[in-house]
Order: C-alpha cells, then structure tokens, then sequence
C-alpha cells in the first residue's frame, strides 16, 4: 500500500469515528430539538455557506456564558464600576451597542455598558427570566430554567428538527421559505417584536413555533419611537407589509449573500432604490437620492430619513 492510499485509509478511520461519534448524539435526539450543531453535522457538507454565515451573525452571539467564553464581556472593569465583575454569569448581547449582564438567578444587573461611549448607564434590576432569556436563546423553557443552545440557533428559525435529523428528509424540516408572508414575518416577529405572552407575565413568548400564527402566542404592545427589537410591530403599520414584503426580502437570514450591513441583501440605497425608481401604486418614483433629497447629509442614506430610531414603518418623511 503506498502512502497515498495509507493517508486514504487514515481517513476513512477518522470519518468512522466522526460518525460513531453522530450515533451517540442520537440519545439527544430523543428530545424534539437538537442543537445547531447537530445540524451542522449534515449541513456542514450541503450549506458549508449557511453553517460559516451564521456562525459570523449577531444571532449566534445573542446571549455567552461567562464561563465558557470569559472574552464575550466587552466592558471595563475600574474599581468604581456600579457592578462587579465576579456577578455576572450571563452576557447579553455581541457587544455592537451595549452590553448586559446578568447574575446566577438571571438578575439583570443595575448597569449596562454602552460599548461605543465606553461607559455605564443605570439599568432596571428585572428579572432576566422572565424578561430577557426567551430571545437571546433557542428554545426557553422558563418553567424549568433549560434552553437547548445560547443564542438564535437553527432551530429558533427552522422550528425543532430532532425528526429531520433522524429522517434527512426535506418534509420534516421548516424551510421558511415555504411559509406564507404573514408566517414568515412571525418567525422573525417573535423576537423583534415588543409585547407580552397572552398571560402577561412574560415579555416573550415561551409556547411559539416556527410556522404557528404568532397572534395566539404573543400580545402586542405600544413600544413607542425607537425603542429596542420592535421591527415587528412598526413593520406592520408599513405599506410594504401590506403590499406583501417578508422580512427575508431585504434582509439575509443566514447573511451568506448580505452585500450591505445589518444582513441586508445589498446596500441601503440600491435596496430601495432596486423598487422605488418606479412610481409603485400611489407613491411617486425617486430617480435617485441626489435629485430627491439634495439637502440631504453627504453620508445619508434612505433610512436617514425614511427609517427614524430604525422605525420599519416605512413613512413618508417630515422634512429633508
Ligand atoms: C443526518 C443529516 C441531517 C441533519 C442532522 C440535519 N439535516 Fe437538514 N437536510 C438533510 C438532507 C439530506 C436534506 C435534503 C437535501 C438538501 O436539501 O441538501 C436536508 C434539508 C434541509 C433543509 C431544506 C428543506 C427544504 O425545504 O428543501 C433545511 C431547512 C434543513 N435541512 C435544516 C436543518 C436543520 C435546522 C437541522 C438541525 C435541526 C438539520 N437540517 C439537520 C440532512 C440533515
Ligand atoms: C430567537 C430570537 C430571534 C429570532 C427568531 C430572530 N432574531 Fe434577529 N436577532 C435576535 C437578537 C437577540 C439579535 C441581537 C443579537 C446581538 O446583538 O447580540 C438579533 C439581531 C438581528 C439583526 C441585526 C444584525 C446586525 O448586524 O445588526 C437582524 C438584521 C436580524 N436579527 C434579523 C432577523 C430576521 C430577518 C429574522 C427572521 C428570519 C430574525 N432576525 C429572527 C433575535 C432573533
Ligand atoms: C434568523 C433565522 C434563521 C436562522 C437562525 C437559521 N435560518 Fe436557515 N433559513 C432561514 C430562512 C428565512 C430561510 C429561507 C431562505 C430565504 O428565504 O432566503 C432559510 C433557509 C435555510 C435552508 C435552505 C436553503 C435553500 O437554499 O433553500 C437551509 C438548509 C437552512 N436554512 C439551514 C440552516 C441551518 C443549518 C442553520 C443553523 C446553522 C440555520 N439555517 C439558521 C432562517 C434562518
Ligand atoms: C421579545 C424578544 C426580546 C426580549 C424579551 C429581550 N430582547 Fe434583547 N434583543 C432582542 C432583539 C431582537 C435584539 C436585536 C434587535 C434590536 O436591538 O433592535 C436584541 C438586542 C439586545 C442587546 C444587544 C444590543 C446591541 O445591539 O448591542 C442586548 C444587550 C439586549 N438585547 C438585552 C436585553 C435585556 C437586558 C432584556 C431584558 C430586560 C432583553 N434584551 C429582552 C430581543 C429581545
Ligand atoms: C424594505 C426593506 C426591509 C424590510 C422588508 C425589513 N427591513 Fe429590517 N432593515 C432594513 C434596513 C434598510 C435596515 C438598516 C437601517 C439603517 O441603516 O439605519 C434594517 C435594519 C434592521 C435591523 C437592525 C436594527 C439595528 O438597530 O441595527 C433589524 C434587527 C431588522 N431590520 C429586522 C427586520 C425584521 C424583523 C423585519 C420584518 C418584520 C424587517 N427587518 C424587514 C430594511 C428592511
Ligand atoms: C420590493 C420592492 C420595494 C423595496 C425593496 C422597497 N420598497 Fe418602499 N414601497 C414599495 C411599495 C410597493 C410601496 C407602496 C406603494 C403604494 O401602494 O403606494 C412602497 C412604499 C414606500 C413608501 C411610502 C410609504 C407611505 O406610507 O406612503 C416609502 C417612504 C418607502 N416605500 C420607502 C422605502 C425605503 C426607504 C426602502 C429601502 C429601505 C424601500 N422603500 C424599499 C416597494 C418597495
Ligand atoms: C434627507 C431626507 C431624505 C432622504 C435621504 C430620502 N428621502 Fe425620500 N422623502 C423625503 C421627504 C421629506 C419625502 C416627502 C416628500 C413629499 O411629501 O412629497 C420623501 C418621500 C419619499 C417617498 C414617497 C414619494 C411620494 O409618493 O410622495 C419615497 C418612496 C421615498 N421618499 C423614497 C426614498 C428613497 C428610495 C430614498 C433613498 C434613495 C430616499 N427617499 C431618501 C426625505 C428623504
């Protein structure tokens, strides 16, 4: 046997043992969810793209466990910080724009660290449990304080996949693609959205499923300008949701094609521009930003204007 086979061989050891190593996964599986990285198992050789994208989103980066990632805190510690270091046992949030932290019994702590300004700010001491944890993990169960991965996984989007995994079988998996506009939006909606389950005492919703009608499982409320993951709610007031946009239109859920930030599919003004160059219904068309907001800021963008405090209700603009 010459070298080259010999390598050959070592390799299809080490593929034997990687796939014993998936059998002994399948105890896990008797569960409905899996965890991403079961997924990744399959999906690694199918998706590489989807599995290396979504590892790089916020998503995957929602919600650390300081002691397995000591480095996800991105905040300073001065002997005059309003909370110490050695109580926090949860990070919320990848750092982008600030930071929370929580103790062992999932209590925010009183400040959280704005990651540009590098400096705190007060914080209501609320209990994560029950206002915080639902989004920031993949399926929350607060009843027994048990969540299947930190952070989106698949399954947060896709829905539970232990029968696919077992089945490999397209059927048995949701690919949200399939779902109808509203439905869609609700996958999406159940954590960028604002509001409460129907019983009030959590500000997320822990029964919701990819695919279910989130009416059922989740209240609106009045979130107000500005405030944080409520794309859900002002979507809704929007022309566009009327007129039948997914959340998935502009944006890349797994960010494998995103050309612009945020996971969206290109640039802002080519977005709105690849539609709006049209007279569409009762809007007039924009020919381009120049000529339709020529006041306007050198690096303003459509969403300077049309997206105030990240608003997706999509309004006509006061002033330019
Ligand atoms: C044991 C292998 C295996 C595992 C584990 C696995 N899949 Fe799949 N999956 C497949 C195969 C095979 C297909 C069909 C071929 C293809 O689309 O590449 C598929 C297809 C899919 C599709 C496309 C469905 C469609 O409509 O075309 C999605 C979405 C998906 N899987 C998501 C997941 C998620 C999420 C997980 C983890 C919960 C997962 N898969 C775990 C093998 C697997
Ligand atoms: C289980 C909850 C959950 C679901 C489901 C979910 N998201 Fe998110 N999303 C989050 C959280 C939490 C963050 C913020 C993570 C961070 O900053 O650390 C986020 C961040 C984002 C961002 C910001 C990315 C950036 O670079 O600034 C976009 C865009 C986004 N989500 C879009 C979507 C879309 C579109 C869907 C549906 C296809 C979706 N999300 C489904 C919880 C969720
Ligand atoms: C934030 C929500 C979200 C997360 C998290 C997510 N997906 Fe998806 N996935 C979607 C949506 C939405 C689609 C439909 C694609 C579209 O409309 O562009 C999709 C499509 C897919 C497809 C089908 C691709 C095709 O070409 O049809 C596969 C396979 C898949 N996802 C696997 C995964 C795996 C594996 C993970 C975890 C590593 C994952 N997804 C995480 C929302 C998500
Ligand atoms: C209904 C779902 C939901 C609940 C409940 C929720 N979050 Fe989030 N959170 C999100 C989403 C979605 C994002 C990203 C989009 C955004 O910021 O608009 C996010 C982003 C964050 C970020 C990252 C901000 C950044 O961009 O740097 C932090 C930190 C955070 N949340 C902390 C908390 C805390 C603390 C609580 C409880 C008091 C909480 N979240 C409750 C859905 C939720
Ligand atoms: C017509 C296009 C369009 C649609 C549809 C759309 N978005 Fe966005 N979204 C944008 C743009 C553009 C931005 C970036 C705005 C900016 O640069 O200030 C953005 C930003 C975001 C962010 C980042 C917020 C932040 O503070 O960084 C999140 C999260 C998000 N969208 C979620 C959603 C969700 C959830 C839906 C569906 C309910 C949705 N989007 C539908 C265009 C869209
Ligand atoms: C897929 C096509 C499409 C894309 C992409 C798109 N729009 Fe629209 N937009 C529409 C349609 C259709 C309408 C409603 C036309 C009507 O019925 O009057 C609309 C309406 C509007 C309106 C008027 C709303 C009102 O209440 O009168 C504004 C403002 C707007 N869009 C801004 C944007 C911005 C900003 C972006 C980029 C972030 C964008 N659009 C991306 C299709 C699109
Ligand atoms: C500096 C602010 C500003 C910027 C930047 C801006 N707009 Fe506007 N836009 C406005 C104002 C103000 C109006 C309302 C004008 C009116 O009522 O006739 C408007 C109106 C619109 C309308 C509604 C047209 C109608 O039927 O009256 C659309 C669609 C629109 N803008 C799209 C865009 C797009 C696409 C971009 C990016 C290429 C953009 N805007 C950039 C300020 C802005």
């Amino acid at each position: 046997m010459n070298s080259r086979f010999r390598f050959l061989g070592l390799v299809a050891l080490l593929l034997l043992i990687a796939w014993t190593g998936t059998i002994s996964v399948s105890a896990k599986r008797a569960a409905k969810y899996v965890g991403s990285e079961d997924c990744a198992v399959c999906h690694e050789d199918t998706h590489p793209e989807i599995i290396k994208a979504h590892a790089k989103t916020l998503h995957s980066q929602a919600m650390f466990d300081v002691e397995k990632n000591p480095k996800s805190i991105v905040a300073t510690f001065t002997p005059d910080a309003p909370i110490k270091k050695s109580d926090i046992k949860y990070v919320l949030g990848s750092g982008k724009v600030y930071q929370n932290y929580l103790d062992k019994n999932f209590k925010v702590l009183p400040a959280k660290w704005l990651v540009k300004e590098k400096k705190w700010v007060k914080q209501q001491p609320v209990d994560g449990l029950t206002q915080c944890v639902g989004c920031h993990v993949t399926n929350f169960d607060p009843a027994i304080k048990k969540w299947t991965e930190l952070g989106v996984g698949c399954e947060a989007c896709h829905g539970p996949g232990a029968v696919h995994a077992d089945s490999q079988d397209p059927k048995d998996i949701i690919n949200p693609k399939n779902l109808n506009q509203k439905r869609l939006n609700m996958v999406c909606g159940q954590c960028h959205a604002v509001g409460t389950d129907p019983s009030g005492k959590y500000a997320y919703s822990p029964t919701f499923v990819p695919g279910d009608d989130l009416s059922k499982h989740f209240k609106l409320t009045d979130a107000g300008p500005g405030a944080a993951n409520s794309q859900y709610n002002t979507f809704l007031e929007s022309k566009h949701e009327a007129g039948g946009q997914k959340c998935t239109s502009c944006h890349e859920p797994h960010g494998v094609n995103a050309k612009g930030p945020k996971q969206l599919r290109s640039s802002v003004n080519d977005l709105c521009l690849a539609c709006h160059t049209m007279k569409l219904g009762d809007t007039d068309a924009v020919k381009d930003l120049k000529s339709h907001a020529p006041n306007a800021a050198p690096d303003a963008t459509c969403a300077s204007c049309h997206m105030e405090g990240n608003s997706h209700a999509f309004k006509k603009a006061s002033s330019n």
